[in-house]
């Protein structure tokens, strides 16, 4: 925590993915530009922000819970400020919904236009009106956007934005707009900068990496990009999410036996094991290619971890469709997945579809789904009791100060003991014991 010599302070709340937590950095790194400082307390901030998803209904309605609880802090301090921004305020109607009924929110901005925030609150400081900005597309990227990134040692990266897939389920098209790839040099540049700063290892950001390049003037694509920043000195390594199985090239896959930085662990969102679920979410591609994919992978990286999204109870989902998700899983044999109940999304395809599926049966899909998902992934675990892993020491455990806590190349959560000093460098720890969910062991 930094010093507060006088400064105004802000409390920022991220919701949703990966995307939406790299822009609050940018907005950190534009609000510390303005002399701004951070707090973790909401109350005695002066300025608050919510950045907003609104890829689930759920997201949306904590929104709203608590931007209503924000009513009575505003009463007591008349110069609170609150600004609400991300993909809920890319919908007209969830923008009237705050106008009307939470008018104590000060400014709302969108996904695209994050570098006009000084502007705005000028704005709203000059005439104490409520400011509303907002671009319908991303066309332009704004480069010149710094972070204030959490970990010095490692780092989000976008290379690209928007999507152009329309999975019949998604509101992400109508609110993060058409695919749009970042330029190579620049995203080179910023890696090799984060690197010189101790970086040792990158997440690189994007609806779907590996359509990454379609927009660029030049020949150069995903796998060019990861080749080029295996090249960086300092990275150590390099993750991506997400990626789409139907872009999914045997190019990308030869990438895990080529590049020694590429982490052994891929993250492809498969959604349902049914081809007929598939067809009408407009995934184009079918449980036959989602499962070459992986074993072509697991041929050549045998100890590859895979993880994945899967949607239950998405409209016209029968006990059968849902027998074809359960197989597939036991197929695959995931490391983990996340897991989600079908959302309806106004304006979406999937949203007027008959035969939405009732919530009791979507629960009881739900659990035998993640019974399923929890015993594949313990048994996973258990064959790695034994095994050295290269660990990238993250923080300190917070339920025991004298436990860390890091990744493993193919991203196992691992805790161990260890002095602090360990933390941002790569260590080698011997698992001892095993969870669903984290491997414990000890430093060798
Ligand atoms: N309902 C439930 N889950 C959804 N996702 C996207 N839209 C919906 C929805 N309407 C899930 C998908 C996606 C992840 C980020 O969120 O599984 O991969
Ligand atoms: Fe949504 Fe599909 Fe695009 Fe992912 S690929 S953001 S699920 S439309």
């Amino acid at each position: 925590m930094k010093e507060n010599k006088g400064q105004k302070t802000y409390f920022i709340k991220t919701y949703g993915c990966q995307m939406n937590e790299h822009d609050s950095e940018k907005i950190s790194w534009i609000l510390e530009n303005m002399n701004y400082i951070e707090t973790q307390n909401i109350e005695e901030a002066d300025f608050i922000i919510y950045n907003t998803c609104l890829v689930r209904e759920n997201a949306e309605v904590k929104v709203y819970g608590n931007l209503g609880s924000l009513k009575q802090l505003k009463r007591q301090k008349a110069d609170l400020m609150i600004a609400v921004c991300g993909c809920m305020m890319q919908r007209e109607e969830a923008r009237n919904v705050i106008l009307s009924k939470h008018r104590h929110v000060d400014i709302i901005f969108g996904t695209h236009n994050i570098h006009k925030l000084p502007q705005l609150i000028n704005n709203h400081l000059q005439t104490g009106e409520t400011i509303v900005d907002i671009f319908e597309d991303g066309r332009e990227i704004i480069e010149n956007i710094n972070s204030n990134r959490k970990y010095s040692y490692k780092a989000f990266v976008n290379i690209m934005y928007g999507c152009n897939n329309f999975c019949t389920y998604c509101i992400v098209p109508y609110t993060r707009g058409r695919e749009n790839s970042r330029d190579p040099e620049n995203i080179i540049k910023e890696i090799e900068e984060l690197a010189k700063n101790g970086c040792k290892e990158v997440t690189l950001l994007g609806q779907n990496v590996n359509s990454y390049g379609k927009t660029l003037k030049t020949d150069y694509s995903f796998t060019d990009l990861l080749k080029d920043i295996n090249k960086i000195d300092g990275i150590e390594r390099i993750r991506f999410m997400t990626s789409h199985p139907k872009d999914l090239s045997d190019e990308l896959i030869n990438c895990y036996a080529t590049l020694d930085k590429l982490c052994g662990h891929l993250h492809l969102p498969v959604q349902s094991g049914s081809n007929k679920v598939l067809k009408e979410m407009n995934r184009n591609y079918t449980k036959e290619d989602y499962l070459k994919i992986i074993n072509n992978l697991k041929k050549l990286v045998p100890n590859i971890s895979i993880t994945t999204d899967i949607i239950i109870g998405f409209p016209g989902e029968t006990e059968e469709d849902f027998n074809d998700t359960l197989e597939l899983v036991k197929e695959v044999r995931f490391d983990s997945a996340f897991t989600f109940l079908y959302s309806i999304r106004e304006g979406t395809k999937a949203a007027k579809m008959e035969n939405q599926i009732d919530d009791k049966v979507k629960h009881s899909r739900f659990q035998r789904l993640t019974d399923t998902l929890n015993e594949i992934a313990l048994e996973l675990n258990q064959k790695l009791v034994g095994k050295t892993l290269e660990v990238l020491v993250e923080e300190v455990s917070k339920n025991n100060t004298e436990v860390l806590t890091g990744r493993s190349r193919n991203n196992k959560l691992v805790h161990f003991k260890g002095n602090e000093d360990l933390i941002g460098s790569i260590v080698s720890v011997k698992i001892e014991n095993v969870k669903t969910f984290t491997l414990e062991g000890s430093l060798v």
